[in-house]
């Protein structure tokens, strides 16, 4: 039996990004950590729920040119949006953040800086699209052309959405600026990379114990094993775009970080944007190194053998960032960050017969449900009934309809006004 009162939850929700409105797929993952950490604070454990949302990249700054709007702008607009629609779910974040701010460049630079001492960061040089317009190289989605593959002409400098292949902008046949249509060039370019191979050995280690030890869910198990077993490569961590955190390296004064190397770390920094708010606000606060890096925390929790336990909260396409890439980061700096205890990974909702999409408007939004007429509780219900955990589920507007008047009306709420009016009839009210 765990000692209930000194281990401490420490609960996460994927970080949604902030360049669109949420829709359900999202909210699977914030209302499945909202009610773990609704029992865990009902239990007596002390809790920790954060979530926010996730600013950086190009998806963001694409969005924002076609909006016209600066980044800043765009971030400020989905933000408060976001925020909202999680309030009329009732989730009850401890804080819900953001990666844009200054907690998150300070966290991320300090572990940047501590994986480069340590030998974990690489430099290489790679061919790169240009563009003499923009005077600019082009990530990822700032490239069109005609796709390698299927011969499909509007193929993006990282995919092509009619054949489904991954693709490097240098492979687009016919490439075009996407900002400003003139040809780009191709020049070579310097990116710094993380040395996964080199930290392979310890998180192979790790993983065997946590995952048993924590309850992986078993598609969390099963893809980190093949990321293992195929093994582990060196990855691009920085990018050629304006939007993003600044790496503190010289030669790099003109790149950002990926966004995916900064994006769980938002999970502490949005800790510590509450420590900071609390703080301005003349109110008690604490130390988020107390949660994510205790042995170099001030502040201890009260007992001695305090122990914190990670539970996380993702769709499964972004386990192998929370289970293969991110640790990675952390044991590469060879401080004792909080790591990864329990992986909650579920499989796909889709809706109707197809897939949910935001860029093609598919789907049931957060404004429609609230828009709907139909109380929060009862989403709330539908959704957390129907969580895809075992295989991906479908959304129909008939399964919500027959789940919450048989299920929800018919069973559960017949069986609390039965037993209530009974114990009103036979003892006086009184349970
Ligand atoms: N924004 C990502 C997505 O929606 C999830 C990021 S989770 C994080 O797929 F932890 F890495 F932030
Ligand atoms: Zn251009």
């Amino acid at each position: 039996m765990k000692n209930i009162k000194t281990t401490k939850r420490l609960i996460t929700s994927a970080l949604p990004y902030v360049n669109n409105i949420p829709h359900l797929g999202n909210l699977i993952q914030m209302l499945s950590a909202d009610v773990f950490a609704r029992f865990c604070r009902s239990r007596g454990y002390e809790t920790m729920y954060v979530c926010g949302t996730d600013e950086y990249g190009t998806a963001t700054e694409t969005k924002a040119l076609q909006d016209k709007k600066t980044p800043r702008e765009l971030c400020d607009y989905y933000y408060k949006i976001h925020k909202e629609i999680y309030e009329w779910f009732n989730i009850a974040f401890d804080k819900f953040g953001r990666t844009s701010n200054e907690e998150c460049t300070e966290i991320t630079q300090s572990m940047f800086n501590d994986l480069d001492k340590n030998g974990f960061i690489k430099e290489h040089t790679s061919q790169q699209l240009f563009c003499p317009k923009c005077q600019m190289f082009l990530a990822d989605r700032y490239v069109d052309g005609t796709c390698p593959k299927c011969g499909a002409t509007d193929a993006r400098g990282d995919q092509c959405d009619s054949c489904g292949t991954l693709l490097d902008p240098t492979q687009l046949l016919n490439p075009k600026c996407h900002t400003c249509g003139s040809t780009p060039e191709v020049r070579e370019t310097k990116h710094l990379y993380i040395d996964l191979p080199s930290i392979a050995p310890k998180l192979e280690e790790w993983m065997k114990n946590a995952s048993v030890e924590g309850k992986w869910a078993q598609n969390a198990i099963q893809m980190t094993r093949a990321w293992i077993r195929d093994g582990l490569n060196e990855r691009a961590i920085t990018r050629d775009l304006k939007w993003g955190i600044p790496v503190p390296k010289s030669g790099y004064e003109n790149k950002v970080f990926y966004v995916w190397f900064n994006a769980p770390i938002g999970y502490m920094s949005i800790t510590k944007q509450l420590e900071d708010e609390l703080k301005s606000a003349g109110k008690k606060s604490f130390d988020w190194k107390k949660w994510w890096l205790p042995s170099e925390s001030d502040e201890k929790f009260a007992e001695d053998d305090a122990k914190i336990e990670l539970f996380q909260f993702i769709g499964k396409d972004n386990i192998p960032f929370h289970t293969v890439v991110f640790p990675c980061s952390e044991i590469g700096t060879g401080r004792d960050y909080t790591k990864l205890y329990h992986m909650s990974s579920t499989e796909f909702l889709n809706y109707e017969d197809g897939k949910f999409s935001k860029s093609k408007g598919v789907g049931v939004f957060g404004s429609d449900a609230k828009e709907s007429g139909i109380p929060s509780d009862a989403w709330r219900f539908y959704i957390y009934y129907n969580r895809p955990e075992n295989q991906d589920y479908q959304f129909t507007w008939k399964d919500f309809q027959e789940k919450y008047n048989k299920e929800l009306i018919g069973n559960l709420g017949n069986l609390v006004n039965r037993t209530l009016l009974f114990i009103n009839k036979n003892y006086g009210g009184k349970i």
